[in-house]
C-alpha cells in the first residue's frame, strides 16, 4: 500500500505544532499501525531527519500507553481496537491519514504525539486502591462475592487508562475513566472501606487536573477500546451523590456491594 500520513510534529511543549507531510510507500497491509510508524522512523532516520515521537509498550492492546487520533477518531477507525492493534488494512491504497497527540489542557503535549498523561496517576493516588491488612494471603473463596459484582468489577478493571474518553469528549472529560476506577473497587467487598471518600478524591482530584464535566455526549464509549460502558458513570454519580450527603457509607454498604 501506499499512504500519505499528515502527522503532527511539535518538538517540545511550549513549541508551535504544526503538521508535517510524509509519503509512506510499500507498506504491508498486514503491518500494525505502530509498525507503519515504525518504518517511517526508520526512513526518517537514515535521511537525517528527527523520527516522529509516539507512545507505545505492550503493543497488545493492554498497556494503555498507545494512543494517538487517527482521521479525529482517537484509536482510529476500528472500534474496540487500541491504536497498537489497529493494521493497516483498516485503511485502503491512497489514503491520506491525519495523525494527531490526544488534544486536552490536562494532557500537555511533551513531543509529537506524546502528551503528558500523569494526571491520571495523582486521581489514581488518591482513591484507586483498597486498604488490605498485610499478613498470609486469605484462603481462596474465604469472602463470597456475588457473580453479578464479580462481573461488573471485572468489567471496570478492563480499562487500561489510555485516555482516548479524555481526547474525544468535547469537554475533555475524564469521567469514564474514574467511574471505571470507581465500579472497580466499589462493588467488592474489599473496596468498601474507601468507597465514598475514594468517589469524593478521585472527582475532586478530576477537576483539579482542569478535565472538564460529562454533559452526557457518549463519545467517550464509543471510542473507549475496552467498552466500558456509560452506565458506570452513573454509579460513580451515585457514589459522589451519597458521599456528599453524608450517609454514603452506609448507602454503599447496604447497596449492590458485599456477597449478599
Ligand atoms: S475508559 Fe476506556 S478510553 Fe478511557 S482510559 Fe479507560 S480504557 Fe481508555
Ligand atoms: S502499546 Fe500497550 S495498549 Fe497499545
Amino acid at each position: 500500500m501506499n499512504v500519505t500520513l499528515h502527522v503532527w510534529r511539535q518538538p517540545h511543549r511550549a513549541a508551535k505544532g504544526r503538521f508535517v507531510t510524509y509519503p509512506a510507500p510499500d507498506i504491508s497491509a498486514d503491518m500494525s499501525f505502530l509498525e507503519m510508524l515504525d518504518v517511517v522512523n526508520e526512513r526518517l532516520i537514515l535521511e537525517g531527519q528527527e523520527p516522529i515521537a509516539f507512545d507505545h509498550d505492550c503493543r497488545e492492546g493492554i498497556c494503555g500507553t498507545c494512543g494517538m487520533v487517527i482521521n479525529g477518531t482517537p484509536h482510529g477507525p476500528k472500534k474496540r481496537t487500541t491504536t497498537c492493534q489497529l493494521h493497516m488494512r483498516s485503511f485502503r491504497d491512497g489514503d491520506e491519514l491525519w495523525i494527531e497527540p490526544w488534544r486536552a489542557a490536562a494532557f500537555p503535549v511533551v513531543k509529537d504525539l506524546v502528551v503528558d498523561r500523569s494526571a491520571f496517576d495523582r486521581i489514581i493516588a488518591v482513591g484507586g486502591f483498597i486498604s488490605a491488612p498485610i499478613g498470609s494471603a486469605p484462603d481462596a473463596n474465604s469472602l463470597p462475592i456475588r457473580k453479578e459484582n464479580a462481573d461488573l468489577s471485572m468489567d471496570g478493571a478492563a480499562c487500561i487508562g489510555c485516555g482516548a474518553c479524555v481526547a474525544a469528549c468535547p469537554n475533555a472529560s475524564a469521567m469514564l475513566f474514574v467511574a471505571a476506577k470507581v465500579t472497580h473497587l466499589g462493588v467488592l467487598p474489599q473496596g468498601l472501606p474507601e468507597r465514598n471518600e475514594r468517589a469524593i478524591r478521585m472527582v475532586t482530584q478530576m477537576d483539579a487536573e482542569g478535565f472538564g464535566s460529562c454533559t452526557n455526549h457518549g463519545e467517550c464509549h464509543a471510542v473507549c477500546p475496552k467498552g466500558i460502558p456509560l452506565e458506570f458513570i452513573g454509579r460513580l454519580n451515585a457514589d459522589f451523590l451519597a458521599a456528599s450527603m453524608g450517609s454514603g457509607r452506609r448507602a454503599a454498604q447496604v447497596g449492590d456491594s458485599a456477597g449478599g
